[in-house]
């Protein structure tokens, strides 16, 4: 069974695409579903697109029709921990929909069908991403990032860590939205906008799933300036620096 590469950005997707070898191609839903061998490892890669419903369909069509034995989404997040700078790296413990809320009927956050506000990623492959990211922020990424991008982004020293991440269908682009995230869900690190969404379907099909995700801007009034600018100069190579370490230093 083939392992699952979700991105959310066109230009990580890219990126894995042109290291693969014997590539078949499958448009499914508006979607370009990339089967074949990555560092060895039989995938499936596959762009997203923005937003809860455009993953959660995504990662169903991976499950349902491409039979895959998990899922690894790579993308950006914006911090909502002031600790968190531009370049630190937040490996999923928990995803939370923070835009899911049906009160009075059931207590904010919480997923009807689940019964849980907290999807826990799968345990086995924490340690072995956090590995592949501590490689490559503190023995690659200086290399393989160019000097001018390293000093621009000061990315001198990345952080790496395992928390617990937020999705929901909106861009957070406030500090007056930061403060109300941070109270409503004290263990949150960053936010974006699919890894709940992909947390729920796996749960549903009793698929492992992990989620990777680079900060890109701190969800404040500077985040539509920093979001683009890291996503073009960066992202990408977080991603595939990220995904070849785990894929060449573990048996998958
Ligand atoms: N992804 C990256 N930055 C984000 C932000 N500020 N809000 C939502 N998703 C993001």
């Amino acid at each position: 069974m083939p392992v699952a590469v979700l991105s959310a950005m066109a230009e990580e997707n890219a990126s894995l695409v042109h290291q693969m070898v014997d590539v078949q191609r499958t448009e499914i839903g508006k979607r370009v579903y990339h089967e074949g061998c990555l560092w060895g490892v039989d995938v499936v890669v596959v762009f997203s697109h923005w937003g809860k419903v455009a993953a959660a369909s995504t990662a169903s069509v991976l499950i349902n029709r491409f039979n895959v034995s998990e899922i690894i989404f790579t993308g950006v997040a914006g911090a909502i921990d002031h600790t968190l700078n531009v370049g630190d790296v937040v490996i999923a413990s928990d995803l939370y929909q923070h835009d899911m809320d049906a009160r009075p009927l059931i207590a904010r956050h919480e997923i009807p069908l689940l019964g849980v506000s907290a999807m826990p990623s799968d345990t086995s492959r924490r340690k072995p991403l956090m590995d592949a990211a501590n490689t490559f922020v503190k023995t690659q990424l200086a290399h393989e990032l160019p000097a001018e991008i390293v000093t621009e982004f000061s990315l001198q020293q990345p952080f790496v860590t395992t928390a617990a991440i937020a999705s929901g269908d909106q861009f957070i682009s406030s500090t007056q939205q930061v403060v109300d995230l941070r109270e409503r869900l004290p263990d949150v690190v960053c936010v974006e906008m699919e890894g709940g969404a992909v947390a729920q379907v796996c749960t549903e099909f009793n698929i492992p799933f992990s989620i990777i995700r680079t900060i890109s801007d701190a969800a404040n009034e500077q985040a539509g300036i920093d979001f683009p600018r890291f996503v073009k100069e960066a992202a990408q190579l977080y991603s595939m620096g990220i995904v070849r370490n785990l894929f060449t230093q573990n048996t998958l």
